[in-house]
């Protein structure tokens, strides 16, 4: 067994550490406030090859492994989650989904241009009526021989007015239940295809999240990825890969907060002394980074089993649950240690605190998570 991250590991995390301070901090306030997305930072995170990490170099990836793009997620989201969930859908939902389930025309047609951030892709499963229940999908996909025709609506979409590229799930057979389920890779532009207003959210305010409607859109039979009726099992597959991303993230917001605290706490005195020389805020320092160590271990095994070939649904999901609650746990006690200071924008970990919400809901809620990882106990 060995701990200790390998030199490439930490030239990577060094190389996604400086970009995030050097060109992600500076304006993380003023896009909060504003819900503006980071535009100019996906252009350069792209040519980074921050957005492509794991696919092969033959379709322009960095051929990296899972515990690689772990590190980045995490640096990124010690600065900005709203930056780091569009690196997490790219890389591990929209990317992944097509390197692993695509065909190859599929392949040289879109997974180039993603991975390379050429273009932007999102990931549409949620609907209205279909969240944790994801195979009570409401969006249809009639066969119509060289083509389907596309409609419905998918809500909270990531990247949703940003993106080019959408992988699409819809029901093509209700009689079917989940086998009757595909996906679909779907351009923007096409006749029919409406993007809604942006949502006006508590946190990752920067990251663009919208409702999308799809009316009598058609979409080239050659745009359904894998076998007919493989798109619920691509959705759950590819899933298990984003939420190893999103616990990376939920892992990077709780170790910013825990870094700002233990910091203010060295310079901050009350009654004479430094505050981190009360035991108090000692203490919740001890246990901030406890419980973010512990946090780390499950979401870098999570990243070694995809790595290593083993199963990593149940991995994945109790690497996501726990970092979560980790995230909303440090942060809210990373704002106690800045006292009111913690309650202001300046000091960014009201924002942080804001943001590690999200990591409980998105990619399956942490009651979702329990249920994978529950009937993963029970199964034999
Ligand atoms: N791999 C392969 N197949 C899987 C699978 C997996 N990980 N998980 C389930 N399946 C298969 C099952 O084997 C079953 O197929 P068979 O009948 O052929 O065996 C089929 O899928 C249906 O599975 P279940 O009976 O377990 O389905 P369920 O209705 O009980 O739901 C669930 C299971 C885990 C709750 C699932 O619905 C789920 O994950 N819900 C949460 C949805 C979610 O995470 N949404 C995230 C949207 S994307 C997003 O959020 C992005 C972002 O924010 C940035
Ligand atoms: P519901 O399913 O209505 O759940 C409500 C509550 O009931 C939750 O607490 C839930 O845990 C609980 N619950 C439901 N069923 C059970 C059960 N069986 N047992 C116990 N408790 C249960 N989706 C995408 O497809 N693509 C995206 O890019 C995307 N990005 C998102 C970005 C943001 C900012 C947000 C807010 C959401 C995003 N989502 C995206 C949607 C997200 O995945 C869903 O919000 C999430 O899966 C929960 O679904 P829901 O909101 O419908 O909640």
């Amino acid at each position: 067994m060995d701990f200790s991250l390998s030199e490439e590991h930490l030239m990577i995390r060094d190389a996604a550490r400086d970009f995030a301070k050097q060109e992600i901090l500076p304006s993380v306030i003023e896009r909060d406030n504003k819900q503006e997305f980071p535009k100019e930072i996906v252009k350069k995170m792209g040519e980074l090859g921050f957005l492509g990490m794991m696919v092969d170099p033959k379709y322009g990836g960095g051929g990296m492994d899972t515990i690689s793009y772990a590190i980045v997620v995490e640096e990124l989201s010690k600065v900005d989650a709203s930056c780091s969930v569009i690196v997490s859908v790219n890389n591990s939902l929209v990317c992944y989904g097509l390197d692993a389930y695509g065909n190859e025309a599929q392949k040289e047609k879109y997974l180039t241009k993603l991975a390379t951030g050429e273009h932007l892709g999102a990931f549409c499963l949620s609907e209205p009526e279909a969240g944790s229940d994801a195979t009570s999908q409401k969006t249809t996909a009639i066969d119509k021989g060289d083509h389907y025709v596309l409609n419905g609506t998918k809500n909270w979409i990531t990247n949703g007015g940003s993106a080019d590229t959408y992988l699409v799930i819809a029901q093509t057979d209700r009689d079917k239940g989940h086998r009757g389920i595909n996906a679909f890779i779907v351009e923007k532009g096409w006749e029919g295809f409406e993007i809604g207003p942006k949502e006006d959210k508590l946190g990752i305010r920067s990251s663009d999240t919208h409702t999308l409607n799809f009316n009598d859109v058609k979409v080239p039979k050659e745009n359904r990825i894998g076998d007919d009726g493989f798109g619920f099992k691509f959705a759950m597959k590819t899933l298990s890969g984003g939420r190893i991303g999103i616990a990376a993230q939920a892992l990077g917001i709780a170790g910013g907060a825990y870094e700002m605290a233990r910091d203010y706490s060295k310079i901050r005195k009350a009654f004479g002394t430094e505050i981190c020389n009360h035991q108090a805020i000692a203490f919740k320092l001890a246990d901030m980074h406890t419980e973010i160590e512990a946090a780390r271990y499950l979401v870098y095994k999570s990243a070694w089993d995809k790595d290593n070939g083993n199963n990593y649904d149940m991995s994945s999901a109790m690497a996501k649950l726990k970092a979560s609650k980790v995230a909303m746990d440090v942060t809210v006690e990373a704002v106690q240690v800045h006292g009111g200071n913690g309650f202001v924008k300046e000091y960014h970990v009201e924002r942080l605190m804001r943001d590690a919400k999200i990591t409980q809901i998105y990619e399956g809620t942490s009651e979702i998570q329990k249920i994978v990882i529950s009937r993963g106990l029970l199964k034999d």
